[in-house]
C-alpha cells in the first residue's frame, strides 16, 4: 500500500458535536465542528435522541464543508473513519452510518476510531512522539494512559466513580452557572480565592494511577447546601477556585507520578477538561520544574472534534486496521 498521499475524512458524532475533517499524511486540512450546545443549554444537559436528530440534520454539510475547505473531492480519498465508540448509542449510530454507506458508495476502506484514542491523538497533531504519559480528561472519563506508540496504548489507572468534567458540570449547575458547566465554572474561578475552602485531595497518596472525584463533587455541594439552609450567601468565586485548584492538584500530581514511574519524562494531556486554564498553567509550571516536556493541544482539539479521530484514523491506516460495512457503533467500548 502506498504511504504517500494518504487522504482519510473523520467523522465525529460521539455526544453533542457534529463534527468532520480531512487529513493528508498526517497533517489537519480541515476541522469542521458545529456545536450543538446552544440545543442542550434549554434542557440544563445533553438529551441523547436531540442529539442523534441534530446530528442526522448537520452532519451531510459539515461534510461538505470539511471537504471544501479541504479543497480534496471525495473521490480523493483512501478511507473514510468515524468514531465507533463509547458514546451515546443514537448519535454514534448516525455518524457510523454515514461513514459506511459513504465508503461503500466511494468503495472507500474504512476505520472505526475509539474517541479516547481520538482524544489522545489530537497529540500528535501538536507534535507529540511517542512514549509519553497521556492524561485524558473529558465529561465520560479521565485516565492516565502510557503511549507506547501511535496504536500502541496501556491504561495505568482512571476515575473510580465519577469523570473530571462531570463532577466540574455538577458542581457548576448547582450553584446556577448552567450548561456545560467546566468553562463556564473556570472563568468564575479566576475571581475568587483558591484557598477559601478547604477539600481533601482524594487518593493522592495511594500507590496508584486512579481517581475518585464523586467525593469532592459532595463535598463541594455539602458547602451550597449548608449555606443555604444557614440562609447565608456562598462566595461563588471563591468555592469555584478551591474546587477548581483542587481538581487540577490531583490530576496533575497523579499524571507526574506515572511519568516518573515510568521513567518516561514527556507528558501530553487532552479531553475538556484539560482545556481548562489553570490545569494548562499549573502542568506547564510542574512539567518546567521537572525537565518534563509537556503537549498540549489548543483549546480546540482538547473539546470534541473530528480532526482527532482523523489523526488517529491515519495511524490506523499505516497499521492496515481496517473494519468491514458490518462495523458497528460500539457504545461502552474501552480503551
Ligand atoms: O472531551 P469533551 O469535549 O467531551 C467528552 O468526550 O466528554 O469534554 C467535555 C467536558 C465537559 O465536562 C466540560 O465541562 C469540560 O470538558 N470542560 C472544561 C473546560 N472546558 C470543557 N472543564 C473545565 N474547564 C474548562 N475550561
Ligand atoms: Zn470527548
Amino acid at each position: 500500500m502506498d504511504d504517500k498521499n494518504v487522504i482519510i475524512l473523520a467523522i465525529e458524532t460521539s455526544c453533542d458535536e457534529t463534527s468532520a475533517a480531512v487529513i493528508k499524511d498526517g497533517e489537519l486540512l480541515s476541522n469542521e465542528v458545529f456545536s450543538q450546545i446552544n440545543i442542550h443549554t434549554n434542557y440544563g444537559g445533553v438529551v441523547p435522541e436531540v442529539a442523534s436528530r441534530n446530528h442526522l440534520v448537520k452532519l451531510p454539510q459539515v461534510i461538505d464543508e470539511a471537504v471544501r475547505k479541504a479543497k480534496i473531492s471525495l473521490n480523493d480519498l483512501s478511507a473514510v473513519a468515524v468514531t465507533k465508540g463509547p458514546g451515546l448509542i443514537g448519535a454514534l449510530l448516525v455518524g457510523v452510518s454515514y461513514a459506511k454507506s459513504l465508503a461503500y458508495a466511494l468503495n472507500k476502506k474504512i476505520i472505526g476510531v475509539n474517541h479516547l484514542m481520538g482524544h489522545i491523538s489530537a497529540n500528535f497533531l501538536a507534535g507529540a512522539q511517542p512514549p509519553f504519559i497521556c492524561l485524558i480528561a473529558s465529561g465520560g472519563h479521565t485516565l492516565i494512559v502510557k503511549v507506547i506508540s501511535h496504536t500502541q496504548y496501556q491504561v495505568l489507572g482512571s476515575t473510580r466513580d465519577d469523570a473530571a468534567g462531570e463532577a466540574f458540570d455538577k458542581v457548576a449547575r448547582v450553584i446556577g452557572l448552567g450548561y456545560p458547566g467546566g468553562p463556564k465554572l473556570d472563568k468564575l474561578a479566576d475571581e475568587g480565592n483558591e484557598n477559601a475552602y478547604e477539600f481533601t485531595r482524594a487518593m493522592i497518596k495511594e500507590d496508584n494511577y486512579d481517581f475518585s472525584f464523586s467525593g469532592l463533587k459532595s463535598a463541594a455541594l455539602n458547602h451550597i447546601n449548608k449555606a443555604k439552609m444557614k440562609n447565608e450567601a456562598i462566595n461563588k468565586a471563591d468555592l469555584c477556585a478551591s474546587f477548581r485548584k483542587c481538581v487540577c492538584d490531583i490530576l496533575i500530581m497523579k499524571t507526574m507520578r506515572a511519568a516518573k514511574d515510568c521513567n518516561i519524562n514527556s507528558i501530553a494531556i487532552c479531553g475538556g477538561v484539560t482545556a481548562n486554564s489553570l490545569l494548562r498553567k499549573n502542568f506547564k509550571a510542574e512539567c518546567d520544574k521537572n525537565a518534563i516536556m509537556l503537549t498540549m493541544p489548543d483549546a480546540f482539539l482538547c473539546t470534541d472534534n473530528a480532526g482527532m479521530i482523523a489523526s488517529c484514523a491515519y495511524y490506523k491506516y499505516l497499521n492496515n486496521e481496517f473494519e468491514d460495512i458490518y462495523m458497528n457503533a460500539s457504545p461502552s467500548q474501552r480503551l
